[in-house]
């Protein structure tokens, strides 16, 4: 039998003993009861308790079944929330499905929000996408509801949300509206519904929603990879692995307490001693975290350096992966692991050309407290005596992909301000003549976009100048960003579609209202990422002019 503590985690005096007696290495346990006949005080009972942990081959015994339900699991929680879901509202609408296929192409999953499946569809169509095909794939889902009556569920794992819904029209005469900007004064469409009700209680609703949902997003990306809230099954999991297996004398114990585990003991140098250890048997089936980062385990220690050991190979003593962590006495502290900076170690030495710690195949955790670090080294915050190591959780995590981005990109609309800024314009295009007319829409706009900016979610307004599809998309490298609310221009659904799924990765876009056209022919532009880290946040006072005094302390609501 074998035993699962390396040689090599011992006072180097401890293996010059195991070599000068001609150790038999096909029989290790006569290895540890030869050299333990020299050992004074040696406590044999525990050191053949740790060795009855065993199986024949070497393995730790069986995991009971609570863990390998746990590891499964942990695999299959993986599969929904490795990438997150990114939620299209409007996404039948002109705008919206464009969006849809942009993320798809982006090879992100998607939650479409539509009131109507079939409608959807045929948009979908428009963009190339096959929506049950995609739905198949698990790439989309579809979630049919109205905005105004949406439930928890539309937020399960989403991480982004675009915002894409508008007040639905249709033509009124035989000349259908395609640009809010230009037009007629006469009102050529009837409304589907009351802007009030879309632009503003609908995107109230959503982001309302969406902020209690999206808050726990970074908890959404970590896992619990085991618990600790069974203490029977806890003792069954996890064992003391101590120095005694090699003479030693150090003790240590393991045991669940609210809902931890807590490792403590006493850790002694004498008989070449110096190290003390709690390991998880193997699990029968390996836990796959290969979705995941690393780990986090959240600490309570006392100011000595451990170990935590990963083990991807069924040997007692075969390769491990450690990684070394400080601790402060009497604090929780969250420490972050991850999975690339673990050593491949084997017997206390690097190995620099053994294969990395691989999150797919993860056998047991072991943590440690001892003397040495590796190659020999010495743990600097080592010293004999009593220790406790409380470990509160661990946990598996996922890098956020695109920290201090817009977690919500709406699509709002140029000269949403001007109804209330009519001095200002010697000439008043002609959405803003009409808005009075259907509904006081541009007031309405004005409002929903408050909602999202006083959110609290990370945010980006790109308010589209008129949106015609006649013309050729420029590309976003050739869109023109402006803001204060003076642009006049046009921009296609297509270009509008692109910044909204750029604006997902693009840090200078959080938190900033802008407006968007394309290019005029003659125009001399700045590079995207220029007139992108350009743009002034909301907040700023920098602004030249700040369309949003109404934020936090007046609200925009019309009354
Ligand atoms: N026209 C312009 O020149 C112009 C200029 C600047 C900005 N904008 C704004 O840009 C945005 C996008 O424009 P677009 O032309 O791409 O939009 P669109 O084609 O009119 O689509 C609007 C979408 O909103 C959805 N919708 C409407 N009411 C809803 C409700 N109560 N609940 C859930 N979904 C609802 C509809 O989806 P379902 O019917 O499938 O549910 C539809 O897909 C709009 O806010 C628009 O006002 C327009």
């Amino acid at each position: 039998m074998y035993l699962f503590i390396s040689p090599g985690h011992l006072p180097l005096r401890s293996k010059q003993i195991f070599r000068s007696k001609s150790v038999n290495h096909t029989r290790p346990h006569r290895r540890l009861l030869i050299t333990s006949a020299h050992r004074p005080a040696w406590p044999f009972v525990q050191a053949l308790r740790t060795q009855l942990v065993y199986s024949a081959n070497g393995r730790l015994m069986r995991p009971s079944a609570t863990t390998v339900n746990l590891a499964e699991r942990t695999a299959s929680h993986l599969k929904r929330c490795l990438y997150g879901v990114y939620l299209v509202t409007g996404a039948s609408g002109r705008t919206g499905r464009r969006v849809v296929s942009g993320l798809l192409a982006q090879q992100k999953r998607v939650r479409a929000l539509t009131r109507d499946r079939e409608r959807l569809a045929e948009a979908l169509k428009d963009v190339s996408v096959d929506m049950v095909e995609q739905e198949e794939k698990g790439r989309l889902d579809v979630f049919v509801s109205d905005l105004f009556d949406i439930s928890p569920e539309l937020f399960t794992d989403v991480v982004r949300i675009a915002s894409c819904t508008g007040t639905s029209t249709r033509p009124s005469t035989s000349t259908a509206n395609s640009n809010s900007q230009g037009g007629s004064q006469s009102v050529p469409f009837t409304m589907e519904n009351k802007p009030e009700n879309v632009e503003y209680v609908g995107v109230k609703n959503l982001v309302n929603n969406a902020a209690k949902q999206l808050s726990g997003i970074d908890e959404r990306n970590t896992i619990a990879v085991l618990e600790f809230t069974d203490p029977s099954t806890v003792s069954a999991q996890w064992k003391p692995v101590n120095d005694v297996v090699m003479g030693g004398v150090s003790q240590s114990i393991v045991r669940a307490e609210s809902g931890g585990l807590i490792f403590s003991g006493n850790v002694s140098t004498e008989n070449n001693g110096g190290f003390a250890s709690a390991r998880m048997l193997d699990l029968d089936k390996p836990m796959d975290l290969g979705g995941y980062d690393g780990l986090i385990l959240r600490v309570k220690g006392d100011g000595h350096n451990y170990k935590m050991i990963v083990r991807c190979e069924p040997k007692s003593d075969g390769l491990c992966h450690c990684f070394t962590f400080k601790t402060r006495q009497g604090e929780w502290t969250d420490i972050t692991m991850p999975f690339k900076e673990f050593n491949s170690v084997r017997r206390a030495k690097t190995v620099d050309d053994a294969p990395r710690l691989n999150p797919k195949h993860i056998l047991a955790f072991q943590v440690m407290l001892s003397k040495f670090e590796y190659d020999g080294e010495l743990n600097p915050t080592f010293s004999p005596g009593s220790f406790e190591l409380s470990i509160d959780s661990i946990n598996a995590y996922v890098e956020e992909p695109n920290p201090g981005c817009p977690r919500i990109v709406h699509m709002g609309s140029a000269a949403t301000t001007r109804t209330l800024r009519k001095d200002e314009f010697e000439v008043q295009i002609p959405i803003v003549q009409l808005s009075d007319k259907i509904g006081r829409i541009l007031d309405w706009k004005l409002a929903g976009e408050d909602a999202v900016r006083v959110s609290g979610i990370p945010y980006c307004i790109l308010r589209a100048t008129g949106l015609n599809d006649e013309s050729e998309p420029v590309g976003i490298d050739n869109l023109f960003f402006d803001q204060g609310d003076f642009l006049i221009g046009n921009v296609t659904r297509d270009d509008m579609a692109a910044l909204i799924v750029k604006a997902f990765s693009s840090p200078a876009l959080t938190n900033v209202t802008t407006e968007v056209c394309a290019r005029a022919d003659d125009q001399e532009l700045k590079s995207l990422e220029e007139q992108l880290s350009d743009l002034k946040l909301d907040e700023s006072e920098k602004r030249k002019f700040a369309p949003f005094p109404y934020i936090p302390t007046r609200t925009s609501v019309p009354q």
